[in-house]
């Protein structure tokens, strides 16, 4: 089968596609169908937590699928109860709705702190303050919470009820909470979509307590940069807040699609029997790979996470060719002189897959990448980026 061939002519053209069909994977290592082989620097974007076909992930998928694939929503099953006990454990929060992906997560936080604020101040109190800049997904509602029009064009009319505001700019979200009816306020603790960037830790922790003083539900989307992503278990805890909402997805279980959204103690009974739902929501394969998924991210893989992170960091800066590095954790995005769609061509010819987040080069490798390979790939990077600048 002519593989790009059958895709451009049966597919939906939503994806500029790189010119490359992979086939199979192992750990931080990807082949086309060529047999070239690839250091993987994106993990999917951000989905494959320890790479490609896991021994210790498909393990776990490939006897849930043998034992009980699906059941609904309407029978309890244990790898959905399981997993749900570990997030509430490791996090503090009280309730988990499981949905399939990063946006549906975002719908069930906005839902969730809607209901709350028309549950307690009335339904004309249904403002979400979002980010510009920011990504929280393609459905209607959640296209509406992102701050980018160019997202926005030629899909009007979004849901109504959203405001956004400049990251980094307390005073301006004050003006908001002050003047309008507002229910929540959604951030990303680190900005992917939107170039890598690390909100500030006074910023965060000055909304967290904006929030509370106005009884405005505190969302964090951590879609991107959850799930052990920057070296904590979710990015909010190297800030020292506590979300009402986390909202998160692709690293959650390792290349399966599943979302969670956790409700802490405000928010924890908003949802009755009714209010929301999903088919495949916790479905018992995708909630037994984040069970095995979990299990991993402890105290020793973050650890290794930051080192990581620092051997990135210190690899790169003040190299040719490279004006600034961004991010936390494995979430790097790296500004290079050169133009980043032709430092990620490069990159791909020379066997490295990364991908781009607005002007820079952004890196997302799988959390368990061995230390060799992102040697080399950052070799590959580094002289990519650097070839006629200095
Ligand atoms: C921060 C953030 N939120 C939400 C989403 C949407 O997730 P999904 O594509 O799984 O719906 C993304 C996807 O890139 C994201 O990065």
């Amino acid at each position: 089968m002519n593989i790009k061939q059958t895709d451009n002519a049966c597919i939906a053209h939503t994806y500029a596609r790189f010119d490359v069909a992979l086939v199979k994977g192992k750990g931080s290592l990807v082949w086309d169908e060529t047999g070239k082989e690839y250091i993987d620097m994106a993990a999917g974007i951000a989905v494959n937590t320890f790479g490609y076909a896991d021994d210790v992930w498909a393990k776990a998928v490939a006897e849930q699928a043998a034992t009980l694939q699906h059941t609904s929503n309407l029978y309890y099953t244990e790898p959905c109860a399981r997993l749900a006990q570990m997030l509430c454990e490791r996090t503090g929060m009280k309730k988990v709705f499981f949905s399939n992906s990063g946006a549906e997560a975002n719908e069930c936080a906005i839902k969730a702190a809607r209901k709350y604020a028309a549950d307690k101040k009335g339904e004309e109190y249904n403002v979400i303050v979002t980010l510009t800049n920011s990504f929280h997904g393609r459905t209607l509602t959640t296209l509406a919470a992102t701050g980018q029009d160019v997202f926005h064009k030629d899909f009007t009319p979004l849901t109504p009820g959203f405001v956004s505001v400049p990251a980094n700019d307390l005073a301006a979200a004050e003006e908001v909470f002050k003047t309008q009816k507002v229910a929540g306020f959604l951030m990303e603790i680190v900005q992917g979509e939107g170039g890598v960037m690390p909100l500030d830790k006074s910023y965060v922790t000055g909304m967290a307590k904006l929030c509370e003083a106005y009884d405005v539900v505190l969302m964090c989307d951590e879609v991107q940069c959850g799930n052990g992503r920057t070296g904590a278990l979710y990015a909010y805890m190297n800030y020292g807040i506590e979300p009402d909402v986390v909202s998160t997805a692709k690293g959650l279980s390792g290349g399966l699609p599943l979302g969670a959204t956790l409700l802490g103690k405000k928010v924890e009974t908003v949802f009755t029997p009714g209010s929301h739902g999903s088919t495949f929501g916790g479905n018992p394969v995708c909630a037994a790979a984040a069970v095995s998924v979990l299990e991993r991210l402890d105290d020793e893989l973050l650890s290794e996470v930051r080192r990581k992170s620092a051997l990135v960091f210190d690899t790169l800066s003040g190299q040719p060719g490279i004006e600034a590095i961004d991010g936390l954790g494995l979430m790097i995005g790296v500004k290079t002189t050169k133009d980043a769609g032709e430092v990620i061509k490069e990159c791909l010819a020379n066997g490295v897959l990364v991908i781009k987040a607005k002007d820079k080069v952004r890196l997302l490798p799988a959390l368990n990448i061995p230390d060799e390979y992102l040697i080399k790939a950052l070799a590959v990077i580094k002289q990519a980026a650097g070839e006629g600048t200095a």
